[in-house]
């Protein structure tokens, strides 16, 4: 009987590992294996531990991404990179061609990004925000490995949906965003965001570095963030449409909306991993391309900005 069983077992075992490996292609944890000999969580536990407050002469700029795939080429590109923790969350603190970048690791999700990033803004006084990362895209022009400049974010479930009686059925296209509620300076007080619109520097200098990028095709375009995963198609066409969205995601607009509360120049800049519109793969490989293109925009930034970069 238990050799019947190991048999069963071990059939399933045949028949499911090779689907799966086929699925998830590379490994989701970490990314850039093939170009490094430490595997990332073991390159992390040599990093030396914090003791103590940041201090650096000069106010960092954070980066932020939400998984080991999304931030690990920006912790890897860091001089003098050292591991502070806060809740579990991880920030590497180093510099970037000499100006002070702490990354972040938010965790997926809006709760995760705006705790991280109000803990960053305490510990860290970031002079600038970049969240980045992978999205789904909603517009069917876009390819997995475009990248997204976010003009602006919004919450697409921030949304009021139409009265309708009991039995009536379910049409969520009838519905209008009424926003997040952050700080405004001129009225002291809290008010409905429908969107944050990315700092104007910033977005500029993204755009100048794009001009000289060729490794992806980048976009300026509207970046959608939820705690969902949409793969209805009729669904993201009517956000796409209503909205203007090009994407979807699950952490820029509450890092934005932190960034209100605080005054900090934001932007979001994502890389299409993955769009249902035009294509059905997920390509974790594609978070390479954000975070590339990302230190492109914080050596810019920096050089036009804050004027203290050298190499
Ligand atoms: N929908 C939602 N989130 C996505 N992400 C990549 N593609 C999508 C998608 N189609 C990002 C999210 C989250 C992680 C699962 O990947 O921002 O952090």
């Amino acid at each position: 009987m238990k050799k019947f069983f190991a048999l069963i077992l071990a059939a399933l075992f045949l028949l499911t590992a090779p689907a799966q490996a086929a699925d998830s292609g590379v490994g989701l944890e970490d990314i850039s294996a093939d170009d490094f000999n430490t595997p990332i969580e073991k390159f992390y536990a040599t990093l030396p531990q914090a003791h103590g407050d940041y201090k650096s002469r000069q106010r960092p700029i954070l980066i932020e991404g939400a998984m080991n795939t999304e931030t690990e080429i920006l912790i890897r590109a860091l001089k003098n990179p050292v591991a502070y923790r806060e809740m579990n969350y991880l920030f590497v603190a180093g510099t970037y061609k000499n100006y002070p970048v702490v990354i972040v690791r938010t965790e997926i999700g809006l709760a995760n990004a705006a705790a991280s990033t109000a803990l960053a803004i305490e510990k860290f006084k970031p002079c600038a925000v970049i969240n980045q990362g992978t999205a789904g895209g909603h517009d069917p022009a876009l390819k997995i490995g475009d990248i997204v400049i976010g003009a602006n974010s919004f919450d697409y479930g921030a949304f009021r949906s139409a009265y309708s009686a009991a039995g009536a059925g379910i049409d969520i296209t009838q519905q209008e965003n009424i926003g997040t509620y952050a700080y405004d300076a001129a009225t002291k007080k809290f008010q409905a965001y429908t969107e944050y619109r990315a700092d104007p520097t910033l977005f500029n200098i993204a755009f100048a570095a794009a001009n000289n990028y060729s490794g992806a095709n980048v976009v300026s375009g509207v970046i959608g963030t939820g705690n969902g995963w949409l793969e209805c198609v009729d669904y993201i066409n009517f956000l796409h449409e209503k909205y203007g969205s090009s994407c979807e995601e699950m952490e820029t607009n509450a890092a934005a909306q932190v960034c209100q509360n605080a005054g900090i120049p934001f932007i979001g800049i994502r890389v299409l991993s993955d769009n249902v519109t035009n294509d059905n793969r997920y390509v974790p490989k594609s978070a390479k391309v954000a975070q590339e293109f990302v230190l492109l925009v914080v050596e810019r930034y920096v050089r036009d900005t804050l004027k203290e970069v050298s190499d």
